[in-house]
Protein backbone atom coordinates (compact mmCIF):
# COMPACT_ATOMS: atom_id res chain seq x y z
CA UNK A 1 0.00 0.00 0.00
CA UNK A 2 1.49 3.21 -1.13
CA UNK A 3 1.06 6.28 1.38
CA UNK A 4 -1.37 7.96 -0.97
CA UNK A 5 -3.80 4.89 -0.53
CA UNK A 6 -3.22 4.82 3.29
CA UNK A 7 -6.08 5.39 5.87
CA UNK A 8 -4.53 8.59 7.38
CA UNK A 9 -4.35 9.76 3.28
CA UNK A 10 -7.81 9.30 2.68
CA UNK A 11 -9.02 10.56 5.61
CA UNK A 12 -7.29 13.98 4.46
CA UNK A 13 -8.61 14.04 1.85
CA UNK A 14 -12.36 13.58 2.70
CA UNK A 15 -11.07 16.55 5.04
CA UNK A 16 -9.59 18.74 2.68
CA UNK A 17 -13.03 18.50 0.50
CA UNK A 18 -14.67 20.67 3.27
CA UNK A 19 -11.11 22.87 4.46
CA UNK A 20 -11.05 24.15 0.97
CA UNK A 21 -14.71 25.87 1.21
CA UNK A 22 -13.39 27.53 4.69
CA UNK A 23 -11.57 30.98 4.40
CA UNK A 24 -8.81 32.43 6.75
CA UNK A 25 -11.48 34.66 7.86
CA UNK A 26 -13.81 32.00 9.50
CA UNK A 27 -11.18 30.04 10.79
CA UNK A 28 -9.80 32.88 13.29
CA UNK A 29 -13.24 33.80 13.78
CA UNK A 30 -14.66 30.28 15.01
CA UNK A 31 -11.63 30.00 17.24
CA UNK A 32 -10.04 32.62 19.19
CA UNK A 33 -6.93 30.83 20.26
CA UNK A 34 -5.87 30.37 16.71
CA UNK A 35 -2.20 31.70 17.69
CA UNK A 36 -1.86 29.91 20.53
CA UNK A 37 -3.00 26.50 19.02
CA UNK A 38 -1.15 27.25 16.15
CA UNK A 39 2.36 28.76 16.86
CA UNK A 40 5.80 26.95 18.81
CA UNK A 41 9.06 28.37 19.88
CA UNK A 42 11.81 26.31 20.18
CA UNK A 43 15.12 28.56 21.66
CA UNK A 44 14.46 31.56 20.41
CA UNK A 45 12.54 30.86 17.37
CA UNK A 46 9.31 31.28 16.80
CA UNK A 47 7.08 29.59 14.24
CA UNK A 48 3.59 31.04 13.97
CA UNK A 49 1.69 28.57 11.24
CA UNK A 50 -2.22 29.86 12.77
CA UNK A 51 -2.46 31.64 8.96
CA UNK A 52 -2.30 28.03 7.42
CA UNK A 53 -5.73 27.03 6.03
CA UNK A 54 -5.77 24.81 8.71
CA UNK A 55 -7.97 23.45 11.67
CA UNK A 56 -7.48 21.07 14.84
CA UNK A 57 -8.67 18.25 12.45
CA UNK A 58 -6.22 18.94 9.92
CA UNK A 59 -3.40 19.01 12.29
CA UNK A 60 -4.28 15.88 13.69
CA UNK A 61 -4.91 13.91 10.78
CA UNK A 62 -1.45 15.13 9.17
CA UNK A 63 -0.07 14.11 12.22
CA UNK A 64 -1.48 10.39 11.42
CA UNK A 65 0.10 10.95 8.62
CA UNK A 66 3.45 11.42 9.37
CA UNK A 67 3.13 8.57 11.67
CA UNK A 68 1.69 6.45 8.57
CA UNK A 69 4.89 7.25 6.79
CA UNK A 70 7.33 6.40 9.91
CA UNK A 71 9.08 9.74 9.69
CA UNK A 72 10.45 8.52 13.18
CA UNK A 73 11.57 5.16 11.97
CA UNK A 74 13.41 7.06 9.19
CA UNK A 75 14.93 9.63 11.20
CA UNK A 76 16.41 6.79 13.21
CA UNK A 77 17.61 4.97 9.89
CA UNK A 78 19.70 8.39 9.05
CA UNK A 79 20.79 8.55 12.76
CA UNK A 80 22.04 4.94 12.63
CA UNK A 81 23.83 5.72 9.56
CA UNK A 82 22.23 3.62 7.08
CA UNK A 83 22.61 4.49 3.62
CA UNK A 84 19.35 6.11 3.16
CA UNK A 85 20.29 7.56 -0.05
CA UNK A 86 20.23 4.21 -1.88
CA UNK A 87 20.51 4.96 -5.31
CA UNK A 88 24.08 6.26 -4.43
CA UNK A 89 24.52 3.28 -1.44
CA UNK A 90 25.27 6.70 0.88
CA UNK A 91 24.56 7.47 4.45
CA UNK A 92 23.44 10.82 5.22
CA UNK A 93 25.27 12.40 7.96
CA UNK A 94 25.49 16.24 7.53
CA UNK A 95 24.26 16.77 11.30
CA UNK A 96 27.59 14.55 12.36
CA UNK A 97 29.28 17.98 10.93
CA UNK A 98 27.95 19.65 13.54
CA UNK A 99 27.65 17.09 16.34
CA UNK A 100 30.18 19.30 18.40
CA UNK A 101 32.26 17.08 21.35
CA UNK A 102 29.85 14.13 19.51
CA UNK A 103 30.81 14.27 15.81
CA UNK A 104 33.42 12.36 14.63
CA UNK A 105 37.35 12.09 14.68
CA UNK A 106 37.72 12.24 11.08
CA UNK A 107 35.29 15.71 11.91
CA UNK A 108 36.79 17.09 14.87
CA UNK A 109 39.99 16.55 12.40
CA UNK A 110 39.15 18.87 9.86
CA UNK A 111 37.67 21.41 11.77
CA UNK A 112 40.84 21.58 13.71
CA UNK A 113 42.75 22.44 10.25
CA UNK A 114 39.76 24.62 8.95
CA UNK A 115 40.50 27.20 12.01
CA UNK A 116 44.19 26.28 12.16
CA UNK A 117 43.69 27.94 8.34
CA UNK A 118 41.60 30.97 9.53
CA UNK A 119 44.09 31.28 11.99
CA UNK A 120 46.66 31.99 9.87
CA UNK A 121 44.88 33.68 6.76
CA UNK A 122 43.39 36.39 10.03
CA UNK A 123 46.54 36.57 11.86
CA UNK A 124 48.66 37.13 8.46
CA UNK A 125 50.91 34.25 8.95
CA UNK A 126 49.92 33.12 5.54
CA UNK A 127 52.10 34.89 2.99
CA UNK A 128 51.16 35.18 -1.01
CA UNK A 129 54.22 34.05 -3.07
CA UNK A 130 55.65 37.70 -2.85
CA UNK A 131 55.83 37.74 0.83
CA UNK A 132 52.26 39.96 0.97
CA UNK A 133 49.24 39.12 3.11
CA UNK A 134 45.92 37.96 1.96
CA UNK A 135 43.70 40.65 1.37
CA UNK A 136 40.94 38.25 -1.10
CA UNK A 137 39.22 35.19 -0.91
CA UNK A 138 38.00 33.87 -3.99
CA UNK A 139 35.53 30.48 -3.61
CA UNK A 140 35.13 29.15 -7.18
CA UNK A 141 32.48 26.48 -6.58
CA UNK A 142 28.25 26.15 -7.80
CA UNK A 143 25.53 24.48 -6.14
CA UNK A 144 26.16 23.48 -3.10
CA UNK A 145 29.72 24.09 -3.19
CA UNK A 146 28.48 27.85 -3.72
CA UNK A 147 25.45 28.61 -2.56
CA UNK A 148 25.99 27.86 1.07
CA UNK A 149 28.88 30.17 1.65
CA UNK A 150 27.36 32.80 0.03
CA UNK A 151 24.19 33.37 0.91
CA UNK A 152 25.61 32.75 5.27
CA UNK A 153 28.48 35.10 3.77
CA UNK A 154 25.69 37.71 2.78
CA UNK A 155 23.11 36.92 5.49
CA UNK A 156 25.83 37.56 8.31
CA UNK A 157 27.93 41.24 6.61
CA UNK A 158 27.25 42.79 10.09
CA UNK A 159 29.71 40.44 11.33
CA UNK A 160 32.34 40.62 8.12
CA UNK A 161 36.28 40.11 9.51
CA UNK A 162 37.88 43.20 8.71
CA UNK A 163 41.18 43.80 6.57
CA UNK A 164 39.71 40.30 4.29
CA UNK A 165 37.68 40.51 1.02
CA UNK A 166 35.29 37.26 0.23
CA UNK A 167 34.46 36.61 -3.21
CA UNK A 168 32.35 33.90 -4.74
CA UNK A 169 32.34 32.95 -8.15
CA UNK A 170 30.08 30.18 -9.53
CA UNK A 171 29.12 30.76 -13.28
CA UNK A 172 31.23 29.52 -16.26
CA UNK A 173 30.24 32.70 -18.16
CA UNK A 174 33.54 34.89 -17.88
CA UNK A 175 31.82 37.53 -17.31
CA UNK A 176 31.73 36.17 -13.42
CA UNK A 177 35.32 36.35 -13.27
CA UNK A 178 36.68 38.23 -15.58
CA UNK A 179 35.36 41.44 -13.92
CA UNK A 180 36.64 40.04 -10.38
CA UNK A 181 40.19 39.30 -11.50
CA UNK A 182 40.36 42.76 -13.22
CA UNK A 183 40.24 44.69 -9.48
CA UNK A 184 42.46 41.90 -7.73
CA UNK A 185 46.25 41.74 -6.85
CA UNK A 186 47.24 37.88 -7.48
CA UNK A 187 50.05 38.54 -5.17
CA UNK A 188 47.17 38.94 -2.25
CA UNK A 189 44.50 36.90 -3.49
CA UNK A 190 44.00 33.47 -2.51
CA UNK A 191 41.52 30.58 -4.39
CA UNK A 192 39.40 28.20 -3.00
CA UNK A 193 38.45 25.97 -5.33
CA UNK A 194 35.31 24.37 -3.37
CA UNK A 195 33.55 21.00 -5.35
CA UNK A 196 32.60 17.69 -3.78
CA UNK A 197 33.08 15.64 -7.01
CA UNK A 198 36.28 18.08 -8.77
CA UNK A 199 34.93 17.05 -11.81
CA UNK A 200 31.99 19.94 -11.96
CA UNK A 201 32.73 21.62 -15.59
CA UNK A 202 31.63 25.28 -14.46
CA UNK A 203 34.14 24.84 -11.18
CA UNK A 204 37.42 23.72 -12.82
CA UNK A 205 37.14 26.05 -16.17
CA UNK A 206 37.12 28.52 -13.42
CA UNK A 207 39.54 27.16 -11.33
CA UNK A 208 42.04 26.68 -14.36
CA UNK A 209 41.25 30.67 -15.46
CA UNK A 210 42.51 31.36 -11.87
CA UNK A 211 45.84 29.45 -12.25
CA UNK A 212 46.50 31.12 -15.64
CA UNK A 213 46.01 34.65 -14.20
CA UNK A 214 47.94 34.23 -10.88
CA UNK A 215 50.54 32.38 -12.86
CA UNK A 216 51.03 34.90 -15.38
CA UNK A 217 52.58 37.10 -12.68
CA UNK A 218 53.65 34.99 -10.44
CA UNK A 219 55.79 32.77 -12.94
CA UNK A 220 56.51 29.97 -11.44
CA UNK A 221 54.31 27.47 -10.55
CA UNK A 222 55.31 26.71 -7.05
CA UNK A 223 53.48 29.32 -6.49
CA UNK A 224 49.89 27.76 -6.94
CA UNK A 225 50.38 25.76 -3.16
CA UNK A 226 50.36 29.61 -1.71
CA UNK A 227 47.21 30.27 -3.73
CA UNK A 228 45.47 27.54 -4.14
CA UNK A 229 42.86 25.76 -1.43
CA UNK A 230 40.82 22.62 -2.44
CA UNK A 231 37.70 21.59 -0.47
CA UNK A 232 36.97 17.98 -2.00
CA UNK A 233 36.13 14.27 -1.60
CA UNK A 234 38.51 13.92 -4.69
CA UNK A 235 42.23 13.73 -3.30
CA UNK A 236 43.47 12.47 -6.27
CA UNK A 237 42.27 15.14 -8.82
CA UNK A 238 43.19 17.85 -6.01
CA UNK A 239 46.54 16.59 -6.88
CA UNK A 240 46.47 16.39 -10.76
CA UNK A 241 45.54 20.43 -10.41
CA UNK A 242 48.43 20.63 -8.27
CA UNK A 243 47.17 21.65 -5.13
CA UNK A 244 49.57 20.85 -2.42
CA UNK A 245 48.01 18.31 -0.34
CA UNK A 246 48.18 20.08 3.10
CA UNK A 247 45.97 22.71 1.70
CA UNK A 248 43.23 20.15 0.59
CA UNK A 249 40.21 20.01 2.80
CA UNK A 250 38.43 16.87 2.89
CA UNK A 251 34.93 15.76 3.27
CA UNK A 252 33.32 12.72 2.64
CA UNK A 253 30.38 11.04 0.57
CA UNK A 254 27.46 11.19 2.51
CA UNK A 255 27.40 14.91 3.05
CA UNK A 256 25.34 15.57 -0.02
CA UNK A 257 26.60 19.14 -1.78
CA UNK A 258 23.15 21.03 -0.66
CA UNK A 259 23.82 19.91 3.09
CA UNK A 260 27.87 20.72 2.91
CA UNK A 261 27.74 24.44 4.55
CA UNK A 262 28.85 22.59 7.85
CA UNK A 263 31.70 21.05 6.64
CA UNK A 264 34.74 22.55 5.02
CA UNK A 265 32.99 23.67 1.96
CA UNK A 266 32.00 26.23 4.83
CA UNK A 267 35.71 27.95 4.82
CA UNK A 268 35.16 30.68 2.78
CA UNK A 269 32.10 31.54 5.48
CA UNK A 270 34.44 30.73 8.29
CA UNK A 271 37.10 33.52 6.33
CA UNK A 272 34.34 36.15 6.14
CA UNK A 273 33.15 35.64 9.52
CA UNK A 274 35.86 34.48 12.05
CA UNK A 275 36.23 30.84 13.61
CA UNK A 276 34.11 31.69 16.79
CA UNK A 277 31.38 32.82 14.73
CA UNK A 278 31.36 29.78 12.25
CA UNK A 279 31.21 27.78 15.73
CA UNK A 280 28.37 29.68 16.10
CA UNK A 281 26.78 28.33 13.04
CA UNK A 282 27.18 24.83 14.14
CA UNK A 283 26.11 25.67 17.22
CA UNK A 284 22.39 26.83 15.96
CA UNK A 285 22.59 23.96 13.97
CA UNK A 286 23.22 21.59 16.61
CA UNK A 287 20.36 23.46 18.68
CA UNK A 288 17.86 22.88 15.79
CA UNK A 289 19.06 18.72 15.14
CA UNK A 290 17.98 17.95 18.66
CA UNK A 291 15.25 19.81 18.56
CA UNK A 292 14.05 17.69 15.41
CA UNK A 293 15.64 14.17 17.09
CA UNK A 294 13.87 14.64 20.52
CA UNK A 295 10.75 17.53 20.34
CA UNK A 296 7.21 15.34 20.29
CA UNK A 297 5.93 15.48 16.32
CA UNK A 298 3.32 18.09 17.21
CA UNK A 299 5.97 20.73 18.50
CA UNK A 300 8.39 19.88 15.80
CA UNK A 301 8.84 22.54 13.52
CA UNK A 302 10.76 21.15 10.87
CA UNK A 303 8.46 18.29 10.49
CA UNK A 304 5.54 20.94 11.18
CA UNK A 305 6.70 22.68 7.88
CA UNK A 306 6.60 19.82 6.57
CA UNK A 307 3.41 18.87 6.59
CA UNK A 308 2.00 21.94 6.31
CA UNK A 309 4.11 22.58 2.79
CA UNK A 310 2.77 18.66 2.11
CA UNK A 311 -0.96 19.80 2.85
CA UNK A 312 -0.58 23.18 0.63
CA UNK A 313 0.57 21.16 -2.88
CA UNK A 314 -1.11 17.58 -2.49
CA UNK A 315 -4.59 18.81 -0.82
CA UNK A 316 -5.13 22.42 -1.44
CA UNK A 317 -2.74 22.41 -4.75
CA UNK A 318 -0.44 24.71 -4.39
CA UNK A 319 2.30 25.18 -7.35
CA UNK A 320 4.32 27.02 -5.85
CA UNK A 321 6.07 28.55 -2.58
CA UNK A 322 7.51 32.14 -1.62
CA UNK A 323 9.92 32.72 0.43
CA UNK A 324 10.19 36.10 1.65
CA UNK A 325 12.62 37.34 4.01
CA UNK A 326 11.50 40.67 5.68
CA UNK A 327 15.61 40.79 5.90
CA UNK A 328 18.08 42.47 2.90
CA UNK A 329 20.63 40.40 4.20
CA UNK A 330 18.80 37.12 4.26
CA UNK A 331 18.26 37.99 0.20
CA UNK A 332 20.17 35.08 -0.92
CA UNK A 333 17.48 32.33 1.04
CA UNK A 334 15.32 32.00 -1.29
CA UNK A 335 18.06 30.41 -4.28
CA UNK A 336 19.55 28.89 -1.61
CA UNK A 337 16.38 27.25 -0.69
CA UNK A 338 15.60 26.42 -4.02
CA UNK A 339 19.03 24.05 -4.20
CA UNK A 340 17.56 22.48 -0.99
CA UNK A 341 14.36 21.73 -1.51
CA UNK A 342 14.04 21.34 -5.32
CA UNK A 343 17.32 19.21 -5.88
CA UNK A 344 16.26 17.24 -2.69
CA UNK A 345 12.68 16.83 -3.43
CA UNK A 346 12.00 17.56 -7.37
CA UNK A 347 11.47 13.89 -7.83
CA UNK A 348 8.70 11.87 -9.62
CA UNK A 349 9.61 8.75 -8.68
CA UNK A 350 9.73 6.75 -5.21
CA UNK A 351 11.85 5.00 -3.38
CA UNK A 352 10.82 1.60 -4.93
CA UNK A 353 11.26 3.05 -8.63
CA UNK A 354 7.69 3.62 -8.73
CA UNK A 355 5.46 6.66 -10.05
CA UNK A 356 5.03 9.27 -7.08
CA UNK A 357 0.52 9.72 -7.43
CA UNK A 358 1.19 13.21 -6.44
CA UNK A 359 3.06 16.88 -7.42
CA UNK A 360 5.66 16.67 -4.77
CA UNK A 361 8.29 19.67 -4.69
CA UNK A 362 6.17 23.28 -5.10
CA UNK A 363 8.55 25.72 -7.17
CA UNK A 364 10.32 27.61 -4.85
CA UNK A 365 11.03 31.14 -5.27
CA UNK A 366 11.23 34.66 -3.29
CA UNK A 367 12.73 38.03 -2.73
CA UNK A 368 13.56 40.35 -0.20
CA UNK A 369 10.78 42.24 1.37
CA UNK A 370 9.78 44.85 1.03
CA UNK A 371 11.23 44.78 -2.73
CA UNK A 372 9.04 41.94 -3.01
CA UNK A 373 6.25 44.27 -2.69
CA UNK A 374 6.53 46.90 -5.36
CA UNK A 375 6.97 44.00 -8.00
CA UNK A 376 5.81 40.20 -7.69
CA UNK A 377 3.39 40.85 -5.00
CA UNK A 378 0.31 42.02 -7.14
CA UNK A 379 0.31 38.65 -8.56
CA UNK A 380 -0.41 37.25 -4.36
CA UNK A 381 -2.57 39.94 -3.54
CA UNK A 382 -5.17 39.31 -6.50
CA UNK A 383 -3.43 36.76 -9.12
CA UNK A 384 -5.83 34.22 -8.20
CA UNK A 385 -3.05 31.72 -7.48
CA UNK A 386 -2.72 29.84 -4.28
CA UNK A 387 0.77 30.75 -3.27
CA UNK A 388 2.36 29.74 0.19
CA UNK A 389 4.19 31.78 1.87
CA UNK A 390 7.05 31.80 4.50
CA UNK A 391 7.38 34.95 6.16
CA UNK A 392 11.04 35.37 7.92
CA UNK A 393 11.96 38.50 9.94
CA UNK A 394 14.14 39.47 12.49
CA UNK A 395 13.00 41.45 16.25
CA UNK A 396 16.07 42.80 16.27
CA UNK A 397 17.98 44.91 13.26
CA UNK A 398 21.29 43.92 12.17
CA UNK A 399 21.86 47.70 10.93
CA UNK A 400 19.71 49.13 13.19
CA UNK A 401 18.79 52.97 11.53
CA UNK A 402 16.73 55.11 12.85
CA UNK A 403 13.10 54.41 11.96
CA UNK A 404 14.08 51.33 9.70
CA UNK A 405 13.03 48.49 11.46
CA UNK A 406 10.04 49.33 12.42
CA UNK A 407 8.77 49.96 9.39
CA UNK A 408 10.41 46.77 7.93
CA UNK A 409 8.07 44.57 10.35
CA UNK A 410 4.97 46.63 10.35
CA UNK A 411 5.12 45.79 6.54
CA UNK A 412 6.20 42.28 6.98
CA UNK A 413 2.96 42.48 9.27
CA UNK A 414 0.59 44.16 6.77
CA UNK A 415 1.29 41.83 4.13
CA UNK A 416 0.62 38.57 5.77
CA UNK A 417 -2.52 39.90 7.31
CA UNK A 418 -3.44 41.19 4.03
CA UNK A 419 -2.78 37.99 2.42
CA UNK A 420 -4.63 36.06 5.17
CA UNK A 421 -7.61 38.29 5.23
CA UNK A 422 -8.19 40.44 1.90
CA UNK A 423 -10.58 43.19 1.71
CA UNK A 424 -14.10 42.45 0.51
CA UNK A 425 -16.80 44.52 -1.00
CA UNK A 426 -18.53 45.87 2.17
CA UNK A 427 -14.85 46.87 3.47
CA UNK A 428 -14.37 48.76 0.06
CA UNK A 429 -17.72 50.52 0.38
CA UNK A 430 -17.08 52.03 4.03
CA UNK A 431 -14.05 53.41 2.46
CA UNK A 432 -15.75 54.88 0.01
CA UNK A 433 -14.58 53.06 -2.69
CA UNK A 434 -16.84 53.36 -6.03
CA UNK A 435 -19.25 50.59 -6.81
CA UNK A 436 -17.37 50.74 -10.52
CA UNK A 437 -13.92 49.71 -8.77
CA UNK A 438 -15.28 47.28 -6.79
CA UNK A 439 -13.90 44.20 -8.65
CA UNK A 440 -10.41 45.77 -9.11
CA UNK A 441 -9.77 46.57 -5.83
CA UNK A 442 -11.21 43.22 -4.26
CA UNK A 443 -8.49 41.41 -1.94
CA UNK A 444 -9.78 37.84 -1.59
CA UNK A 445 -7.43 36.89 0.79
CA UNK A 446 -7.50 32.83 1.85
CA UNK A 447 -3.57 32.85 1.05
CA UNK A 448 -2.14 30.93 3.64
CA UNK A 449 1.46 31.95 5.05
CA UNK A 450 3.30 30.93 7.89
CA UNK A 451 5.47 33.42 9.82
CA UNK A 452 9.09 33.11 11.42
CA UNK A 453 10.61 35.39 14.07
CA UNK A 454 14.38 35.10 14.64
CA UNK A 455 15.64 37.38 17.69
CA UNK A 456 18.15 38.91 15.47
CA UNK A 457 20.53 37.56 12.61
CA UNK A 458 23.35 35.99 13.69
CA UNK A 459 25.62 32.81 13.12
CA UNK A 460 23.67 30.99 15.77
CA UNK A 461 20.14 31.34 14.59
CA UNK A 462 21.02 31.48 10.94
CA UNK A 463 22.15 27.62 11.84
CA UNK A 464 19.18 27.24 13.74
CA UNK A 465 17.23 28.01 10.58
CA UNK A 466 18.83 26.67 7.85
CA UNK A 467 18.77 22.80 9.93
CA UNK A 468 15.08 23.82 10.42
CA UNK A 469 15.05 24.04 6.69
CA UNK A 470 17.57 21.00 5.65
CA UNK A 471 14.64 18.96 8.18
CA UNK A 472 11.84 20.19 7.06
CA UNK A 473 13.60 18.78 3.34
CA UNK A 474 14.23 14.87 4.98
CA UNK A 475 10.20 14.47 6.43
CA UNK A 476 9.10 15.66 3.15
CA UNK A 477 11.17 13.08 1.31
CA UNK A 478 10.17 10.57 3.41
CA UNK A 479 5.91 11.64 3.53
CA UNK A 480 6.26 11.33 -0.51
CA UNK A 481 8.76 7.84 -0.22
CA UNK A 482 11.54 9.73 -2.62
CA UNK A 483 15.27 9.75 -1.96
CA UNK A 484 15.93 13.53 -1.17
CA UNK A 485 19.56 12.91 -1.27
CA UNK A 486 20.52 11.86 -5.25
CA UNK A 487 19.91 14.45 -7.97
CA UNK A 488 20.10 12.46 -11.05
CA UNK A 489 17.72 14.93 -13.17
CA UNK A 490 21.29 17.50 -13.22
CA UNK A 491 23.18 14.59 -15.32
CA UNK A 492 21.58 14.96 -18.93
CA UNK A 493 21.96 18.61 -19.35
CA UNK A 494 25.52 17.82 -18.27
CA UNK A 495 26.28 14.91 -20.69
CA UNK A 496 24.48 16.98 -23.64
CA UNK A 497 26.49 19.94 -23.50
CA UNK A 498 29.77 17.79 -23.16
CA UNK A 499 28.75 16.12 -27.02
CA UNK A 500 27.62 20.12 -28.12
CA UNK A 501 30.76 22.05 -27.00
CA UNK A 502 32.97 20.73 -29.77
CA UNK A 503 29.66 21.09 -32.31
CA UNK A 504 30.07 24.65 -31.79
CA UNK A 505 33.47 24.90 -34.17
CA UNK A 506 32.89 25.28 -37.54
CA UNK A 507 32.41 22.70 -39.82
CA UNK A 508 31.46 19.63 -37.16
CA UNK A 509 29.31 17.24 -37.63
CA UNK A 510 25.84 17.85 -35.91
CA UNK A 511 23.51 15.16 -37.51
CA UNK A 512 22.54 13.22 -34.55
CA UNK A 513 20.95 16.16 -33.35
CA UNK A 514 17.08 17.64 -33.81
CA UNK A 515 16.32 20.54 -36.00
CA UNK A 516 16.32 22.97 -33.63
CA UNK A 517 19.49 22.47 -31.95
CA UNK A 518 21.10 22.44 -35.46
CA UNK A 519 19.29 25.78 -35.89
CA UNK A 520 20.70 27.32 -33.04
CA UNK A 521 24.55 25.39 -34.12
CA UNK A 522 24.60 27.12 -37.22
CA UNK A 523 23.57 30.36 -35.99
CA UNK A 524 26.16 30.45 -33.20
CA UNK A 525 28.51 29.43 -35.74
O1 LIG B 1 24.86 19.64 -10.66
C1 LIG B 1 24.39 19.44 -9.40
C2 LIG B 1 25.46 19.29 -8.39
O2 LIG B 1 25.93 17.99 -8.40
C3 LIG B 1 24.97 19.70 -7.01
O3 LIG B 1 24.29 18.70 -6.38
C4 LIG B 1 26.23 20.11 -6.35
O4 LIG B 1 25.98 20.88 -5.22
C5 LIG B 1 26.89 20.87 -7.47
O5 LIG B 1 26.57 20.15 -8.63
C6 LIG B 1 28.39 21.05 -7.35
O6 LIG B 1 29.04 19.81 -7.30
P1 LIG B 1 30.55 19.71 -6.84
O7 LIG B 1 30.66 20.23 -5.45
O8 LIG B 1 30.91 18.27 -6.97
O9 LIG B 1 31.38 20.58 -7.78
Amino acid sequence: MTLVESPAWLALGRHATNLRQRHLRDLFASDGERFQRFSRRHDGLLLDFSKQRIDADTHRLLLDLAVAADVDGWKQEMLAGAAINHTEGRAVRHMALRAGAHAPAEVRAVLERLQACCDSIHGGAWRGWSGEHITDIVNIGIGGSDLGPRMAARALAAQQQPDLRVHFIANVDGADIAPLLARLNPRSTLFIIASKTFTTLETLTNAATARAWLLATAGDETAVAQHFIAISTNRQLTRQFGIADENVFEFWDWVGGRFSLWSAIGLSLALAIGWRQFEQLLAGARSMDEHFINAPPADNLPLTLALLSLWNTDFLGAGSAAVLPYSQSLQLLPAYLQQLEMESNGKRTDRAGQPIAVPTCPIIWGDAGTNGQHSFYQLLHQGGQLVPCDFIALRDADFPLPGHHRTLLANCLAQSAALAFGQNADELRAAGVAESLLPYKLFPGNQPSNTLLLPALNAYTLGQLLALYEHKVFCLGVLWNLNSFDQWGVELGKQLAGQLAPLLAAGSDDSAFDSSTRGLLAALR
